[in-house]
């Protein structure tokens, strides 16, 4: 039996909803879907102002832009995120700064971020990891005492709350995607949140949007030309995409409580396993309402989770470590680091084990990979 790491759950509407499209004729950015989808993210989670974009790698790309970086100004970031957080930075010529996470959860660990604020610190961008929620209310009271930005890393949080507000909304700027591995896909997309109330900085973000012209503008009907304003690149997704996307969000819900499902099967699977100290599950904190976007545990030992990890890949399930920490990288060592300068981390990417997850996973498809699990663990 092959069980893959993730599979996107469609209804019908998704193919409903393209034929729409090809109907309209329309498929470039800036359509009727994009529009719709926009509206409903808005309405949906309570945003201020969304821009739909190519992928989350954009939407952090952009975001990073409108915070007008100087060279050598530093970033604070957790290592243990995707290298698209970090190349936002660098792309703009600035320096990621990597702290650590609580080994709780894998989110970023506001103490650390305290000691590594200096003179050039600029923003803090804090990841959501498997849609739970970083500590925000510690994290925004530490960027206003040190005058930061702070950019939410959301790839993996959308439809998730923390102390009753959706993940993307609560800080300065958040970053969505909608890549195929996401809970809500259109294969690849992204959006970025302004939560700021500034009309100059949304006409900039939909400048830098649109190649630096002033195309939304236009589309608006406020000028009668569009013309080049300043730098910018082409974020703006397909009306297709954006059509599929639309479908995903309406089911966001149904999505979501199917995923639980699968979620809570794992958690009462493995407590066993936590109470024998084989291993920690991973915790939400009381103020997270999470999307279940991943299950992770972590082994007290590199070797026995590659051990349960070679056994469930060998036999067809698609289970996986996840982050290899950017600081031990191959560009994380370029800039400097050293393995051991945050050995938190390290420890966790080694030892951790990401179970497949996906809405509409079978009771079969569940089963055949616990089993494996415990003929492994079991005979530890
Ligand atoms: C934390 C994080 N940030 C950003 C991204 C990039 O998103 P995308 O794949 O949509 O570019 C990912 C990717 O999966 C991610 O996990």
């Amino acid at each position: 039996m092959n069980i893959p790491s993730y599979k996107p759950y469609f209804s019908q509407k998704e193919k409903e909803y393209i034929l729409d499209v090809l109907e309209r004729g329309q498929i470039s950015g800036d359509g009727y879907y994009t529009e719709q989808v926009s509206a409903f993210i808005e309405h949906a989670f309570h945003v201020r102002k969304v821009l739909m974009t190519t992928s989350g790698t954009h939407a952090l790309e952009m975001a990073v832009s409108l915070a007008d970086l100087e060279p050598e100004d530093e970033v604070i970031m957790p290592s243990f995120t995707f290298a698209s957080t970090a190349n936002a930075v660098i792309l703009r010529g600035a320096k990621p700064v990597f702290v650590e996470v609580n080994p709780d959860n894998l989110n970023i660990e506001p103490d650390d971020i305290e000691r590594k604020i200096t003179e050039k610190t600029k923003i803090i961008i804090p990841v959501h990891y498997a849609g739970v929620a970083c500590d925000l209310n510690r994290i925004i009271a530490i960027a206003r005492d040190h005058n930061l930005m702070v950019i939410e890393d959301a790839a993996q949080g959308v439809n998730a709350k923390y102390r009753g507000q959706y993940l993307g909304t609560i800080a300065d700027f958040g970053c969505y995607s909608f890549h195929g591995t996401k809970n809500y896909t259109c294969g690849e997309g992204g959006a970025l949140l302004i939560n700021l109330e500034s009309t100059l900085l949304r006409e900039k973000a939909e400048i830098i949007r649109q190649k630096g012209t002033n195309r939304c503008q236009f589309l608006r009907g406020d000028v009668n030309q569009y013309n080049w304003i300043d730098t910018g690149s082409s974020y703006s997704p397909s009306d297709l995409l954006m059509a599929v996307l639309l479908a995903q969000l309406e089911d966001m819900e149904e999505i979501k409580d199917k995923r639980k499902a699968v979620y809570g099967i794992y958690r009462n699977f493995f407590e066993q396993y936590e109470k024998r100290g084989i291993l920690k599950m991973m915790r939400i904190p009381d103020a997270c309402d999470p999307n279940y976007h991943i299950f992770w545990v972590v082994f007290n030992t590199e070797e026995m989770r590659d051990h349960v990890l070679t056994a469930l890949n060998s036999r067809g399930v698609a289970a996986s470590f996840h982050y290899l920490p950017l600081h031990s990288s191959p560009m994380g060592r370029k800039m400097g680091y050293k393995p051991q300068d945050l050995a938190i981390t390290e420890k966790a990417a080694m030892c951790l084990l990401r179970m497949p997850l996906y809405a509409g996973m079978t009771e079969l498809e569940i089963g055949h990979t616990l089993n494996i699990v415990e003929a492994v663990i079991g005979a530890l």
